[in-house]
């Protein structure tokens, strides 16, 4: 199996996507202690992550940390899209440095857009939609792949640590991939790397919020923020926790650099190795990896080298079509639009596939099945804030208490307020775009 961010599969199995690609589990511990918890992160909509711990250590620390997070238009914003948005606001409101790509050279190369449809379509209707939301401009940069200088220096300079065979086995290209295409996937490196250049914030924890279709991109970035570094700052089977040089020109000056780092940080039972092109510290546990990481990250940009934190990502589950299908907006009946009326939203949920029964009878005596109900996965999703409410609608649809038509009719009435507001604040929003866009 591999997952192709540029199809338009339906990921089902998300446990088996855990195991197949290394994909750690979003558990409850990540989530517990951050303040007021999102409902996407409590509800397991968030059910996977690579290196979140750093972030959770971040914000429960107090320390600077980025969200980077990219769109590509593709015609309307429907539900599907609102999910990431959702999070990075979130993400926001707790400390979060946010920076947004709009993904126009991928959408060139990848799509067939134009980089002028691709603007258009980010400027009439993403970014307003993301602002009546409640995306702050404060700590807030939005821009366009194509126009930002520094993302592009660093997609193509990156690229020197990538090779043909990695790119084929990451994305199974063949000879008939136009280059552009090629090519975009480092862009999007770019944009998830900029964002610990100095002039944007510095070296510091980066959190991606992404649908599991993108991490081909993640484990691509991941990698490749690896790739670059000088230094290794790990713990040896032996239990040993070491600082060894990754390169092998200029050993000796780069170990004498490390025992100057470590002398500052005050560690002084070091042994060095030179053989092993290493520095033992004896005096180090397993907790002040992370801080000595740091510290050498830091060392590395200001010798003129890129020492990125590998960059974090979470993974959201995709939200299913009313048909019971992808939501797409190449289907309208599948999606509800952020623009759409709310007349036309009703429309749309009175004839949703639901997990009720073939006769009220029937519904009655074994209840609904709200795991297969596109009206359940609405509340879950996007209308019902309160768990506690999101449990009785469960329960009692499990008990055959609930009925599908009162149920649609509550949906359509919650999707009608959360449509007006949006729609509402959506005027304002126009006006104030500027202040988003670098
Ligand atoms: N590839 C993403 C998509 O198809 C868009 C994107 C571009 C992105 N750059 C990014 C996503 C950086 C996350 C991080 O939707
Ligand atoms: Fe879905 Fe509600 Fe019907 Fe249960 S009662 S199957 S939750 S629409």
């Amino acid at each position: 199996m591999k997952i192709d961010p540029w199809s338009s599969t339906t990921y089902q199995d998300y446990t088996r996507l855990r195991d197949e690609f290394g994909i750690q589990e979003f558990s409850e511990e990540l989530w517990k202690d951050l303040p007021h918890p999102h409902r996407l992160l409590r509800r397991g909509i968030v059910f996977g992550h690579r290196g979140f711990e750093l972030i959770h250590d971040a914000i429960t620390h107090k320390k600077p940390w980025a969200i980077l997070t990219g769109l590509m238009p593709s015609g309307k914003m429907h539900l599907g899209h609102k999910m990431v948005i959702d999070e990075v606001i979130y993400y926001q409101s707790i400390g979060a440095d946010i920076f947004i790509a709009v993904a126009d050279i991928e959408a060139f190369g990848t799509r067939g857009y134009t980089l002028k449809e691709t603007e258009e379509m980010a400027l009439n209707e993403y970014i307003p939609n993301y602002i009546a939301l409640g995306l702050k401009p404060e700590k807030c940069r939005i821009y366009f792949q194509s126009k930002h200088q520094d993302v592009k220096d660093l997609a193509y300079i990156l690229g020197k640590k990538v090779n043909w065979s990695q790119m084929v086995a990451t994305y199974g290209f063949d000879g008939s991939a136009n280059m552009a295409h090629i090519f975009s996937p480092l862009v999007q490196t770019g944009d998830i790397l900029h964002v610990q250049l100095e002039k944007f914030g510095g070296v510091r924890p980066t959190l991606v919020p992404v649908g599991v279709d993108q991490d081909p991109h993640i484990r691509l970035s991941r990698d490749i923020a690896q790739a670059h570094r000088l230094y290794n700052v790990t713990v040896t089977k032996d239990k040993k926790i070491g600082v060894f040089v990754k390169v092998d020109t200029d050993i000796e000056k780069l170990l004498d650099n490390a025992e100057k780092i470590l002398t500052a940080l005050n560690f002084n039972k070091l042994k060095r190795i030179t053989d092993y092109k290493a520095i033992y510290i004896n005096d180090a546990t397993e907790e002040d990896i992370q801080k000595i990481d740091e510290y050498f990250c830091k060392a590395e940009f200001e010798s003129g080298s890129y020492g990125f934190f590998q960059p974090s990502a979470t993974f959201h589950r995709f939200i299913t079509g009313l048909t019971g299908e992808k939501m797409s907006s190449s289907k309208p009946e599948s999606a509800i639009f952020l623009t759409g009326s709310p007349k036309e939203a009703q429309k749309k949920i009175m004839h949703a596939k639901t997990g009720g029964a073939v006769t009220l009878e029937e519904q009655k005596k074994h209840g609904g099945k709200p795991d297969e109900c596109m009206i359940y996965e609405l509340f879950l999703y996007h209308l019902i804030e309160d768990d506690s409410e999101l449990e009785n609608i469960y329960k009692s649809c499990k008990a055959g208490e609930q009925m599908c038509g009162n149920c649609k009719k509550y949906a359509a009435e919650c999707m009608k307020k959360l449509l007006q507001n949006i729609q509402e604040k959506r005027k304002a929003a126009e006006k104030k775009i500027d202040q988003y866009l670098v």
